[in-house]
């Protein structure tokens, strides 16, 4: 697809809150800094739409980025982020849910993973929920820039171990910073939304 106008609707405390309307939405989940907000910017186009930071936590909201009226990018809070209490972990976690649970409109899950690391267990456990759900996920594998191309395949052969993926096509590794992976994951998403 082929983006101009974007445009944020932000959602801070309730399932009440949520657009009101039927386009297909593509939600983005994943630990707190691992580059959920960059990728939304790199798909839209946009250097800083969606605000990023080096400090993890800061997408604390649910954001919907309503991309040429046809689709909605959902942009989640990261989990993992140890700063915050266990009251407020387990508000997050409810309002995440109260999201992924109930929403009709919700149609790809988008699992985000830092490349360089082993997928941790919350990140197994989100995953094993998608599926759980019926969703199937694609998992991106993020700041690919960061790997030397010789280490890649074997860092994503740990991911698609950690996860049990058959499918070498349903993970992405992408980079923000050089937008390598971007075009191919278009490609999977224009197939989503044209489907
Ligand atoms: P929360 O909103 O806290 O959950 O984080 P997030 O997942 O939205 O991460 P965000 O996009 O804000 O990125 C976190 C940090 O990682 C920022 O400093 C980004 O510039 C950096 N970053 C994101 N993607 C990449 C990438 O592909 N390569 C490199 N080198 N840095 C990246
Ligand atoms: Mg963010």
């Amino acid at each position: 697809m082929i983006v101009n106008n974007v445009n944020l609707e932000v959602v801070s405390g309730s399932a009440s809150q949520f657009p009101d309307t039927n386009l297909l939405e593509i939600a983005f989940a994943g630990k707190s800094n691992v580059g959920k907000s960059s990728l939304i910017n790199a798909l839209i186009n946009r250097k800083s739409y969606a605000r990023t930071s080096s400090q993890p936590g800061k997408t604390q909201t649910i954001n919907f980025y309503n991309v040429e009226d046809k689709l909605y990018f959902v942009d989640l809070p990261g989990y993992g982020y140890a700063k915050v209490s266990k009251q407020e972990r387990e508000r997050w976690g409810k309002f995440i849910e109260s999201y992924l649970y109930e929403r009709q409109q919700l149609k790809q899950i988008l699992l985000l993973v830092d490349i360089r690391h082993e997928p941790n267990n919350n990140d197994k456990m989100l995953y094993d929920w998608i599926v759980y759900n019926g969703f199937a996920p694609i998992v991106i594998a993020t700041k690919l820039d960061k790997l030397k191309r010789s280490q890649v395949d074997k860092h994503v052969s740990v991911i698609k171990k950690a996860f049990n993926i058959k499918d070498r096509n349903r993970i992405v590794p992408f980079s923000a910073t050089t937008k390598q992976g971007k075009d191919e994951l278009w490609e999977m998403l224009d197939s989503i939304i044209d489907s």
